[in-house]
């Protein structure tokens, strides 16, 4: 059997060593804050090969999409033409499977490119090493789903990624500086890998807008999500005393639940629970699922403590789909909840008008809710494709960016667009001049 040396024909960089120096020390909760182009990827690659010849298991290198995770990953090539994939030697390589984007290894290893937007193709399989790429623009769910398996399989993970603001991205690193017994984070910005040449750093200045450069040169968290749609709203939630957005939202057993929900089977199904109390929205709970009937949701429904009210149901689930011959709300009826639904689909522009008023009326529980409220934050406008505004600035059309986030968003928009005041006694419409 021939010797192979890993890591393959590549070396770590100067800049990179520290980071790598951990993974060879034991280390197997890494976050790299690295900025663009100082080869993230490839180092955390190159690791997953490494360790594949040391542990036969499942390797996987997960992007935020399928599609992202070929192009990046699968068919990613450095700068001397050379493919990431030479990471694994040629030798090493029993089969290549294009479609799956997978290779079996001699030794019993394989390895994985996954999109974190297949969530469901995640559960139940068992790997032993991750890569969670660009974890700021992931669906946070799929790390919840992975951890603990990473975990009872004593296995790693790296997160190598460039700042997207406050998000479940800064949450993550906060959670490994507090943890530095077992976690390794480090942030490298241009000053610190000078792999930039100073003219060509000066011309991205000019170019991109201030807060897009800091970010991706710099690794600021302080850009905001541009185009997000309730960055006013939650920000504001935020900064109120006490904050609306907490651990202090208490669930009141004597009083109903009210379910705000936006459906799907091979998608994403979203469930929020709220109660109303005074003139206050109360959101209690948060449930996301895909791949889930509506049998078994009712018994998730059912586990819980709460009294049931009455299920706010899309305008769609009066539709017959090939699952079942009844409807999602003719099969809830069936279960004995109590259903309700507009009888004419709600524009889209409305509904964001509504989520961001009644927004004002919120109170939401931080833990149980940590996942619908990352998605609310990442729920953004599309870009305009290669165009730039006055000031350079990003422009964006008014319609939603179709991604994990869209559907908690539309959960929440069922829910808050279905409050008809007068159901519910004490409960009163905003002051209207809140709207902005
Ligand atoms: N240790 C290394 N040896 C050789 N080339 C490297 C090394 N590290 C980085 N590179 C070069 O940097 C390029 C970018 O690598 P990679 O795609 O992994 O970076 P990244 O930080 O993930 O980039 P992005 O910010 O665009 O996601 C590679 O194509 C490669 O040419
Ligand atoms: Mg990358």
């Amino acid at each position: 059997m021939p010797q192979i040396a890993m890591p393959h024909l590549w070396h770590p960089r100067v800049y990179q060593e520290k980071a790598w120096g951990a993974l060879e020390n034991g280390i197997k909760r890494v976050v790299l804050v690295w900025h663009r182009r100082t080869g993230k990827d490839l180092t955390a690659l190159n690791w997953i090969a490494t360790e594949a010849f040391r542990r036969p298991g499942m390797y996987w290198h997960l992007l935020p999409t399928f599609s992202q995770g070929r192009r990046v990953i699968w068919e990613g090539m450095d700068h001397g033409g050379r493919p990431f994939l030479d990471a694994f030697p040629k030798d090493a390589i029993k089969r290549k499977l294009e479609q799956q984007m997978q290779l079996e290894l001699h030794g019993g290893s394989k390895f994985q490119v996954v999109g974190s937007d297949e969530i469901d193709r995640l559960v139940g399989a068992n790997p032993v090493g991750l890569v969670m790429s660009e974890y700021p623009l992931q669906n946070p769910a799929a790390w919840e789903l992975l951890s603990p398996i990473i975990a009872s399989n004593d296995g790693f993970v790296i997160f190598p990624y460039t700042p997207r603001g406050h998000n479940h991205g800064w949450d993550l690193l906060e959670f490994a500086r507090g943890h530095k017994d077992r976690w390794f984070s480090e942030i490298l910005t241009v000053d610190d890998t000078n792999i930039v040449p100073p003219e060509m750093l000066a011309e991205e200045k000019e170019m991109l807008p201030k807060e897009i450069f800091e970010q991706e040169y710099y690794c600021s968290f302080n850009a905001s999500l541009v185009g997000a749609y309730y960055k006013e709203q939650l920000a504001w939630m935020e900064t109120q005393d006490p904050p609306r957005i907490s651990d202090n939202v208490s669930w009141l057993p004597n009083k109903p639940v009210i379910c705000g929900w936006d459906l799907g089977f091979a998608d994403m199904a979203v469930c929020w629970f709220a109660q109303v109390i005074g003139s206050e929205i109360r959101i209690i709970d948060f449930e996301q699922a895909s791949g889930r009937t509506v049998d078994a949701w009712a018994k998730v429904l059912r586990e819980k403590p709460y009294t049931y009210d009455v299920m706010k149901l899309p305008y769609d689930s009066s539709q017959h789909t090939m699952l079942s011959q009844y409807s999602v709300e003719e099969q809830f009826t069936s279960l004995g909840f109590n259903c309700q639904r507009p009888f004419v689909p709600i524009p889209l522009h409305e509904q964001h008008a509504t989520v961001r008023l009644l927004l004002r009326q919120c109170w939401i529980h931080k833990t149980m809710c940590k996942l619908g409220i990352s998605a609310l934050r990442e729920y953004t406008k599309k870009p305009v494709p290669g165009q730039r505004g006055p000031n350079n600035e990003q422009l964006y059309q008014d319609v939603p960016l179709h991604n994990w986030a869209s559907h908690p968003a539309s959960g929440l928009a069922t829910l808050l667009c279905a409050f008809q005041p007068e159901d519910y006694g004490e409960f009163k419409q905003p002051d209207a001049s809140y709207v902005v």
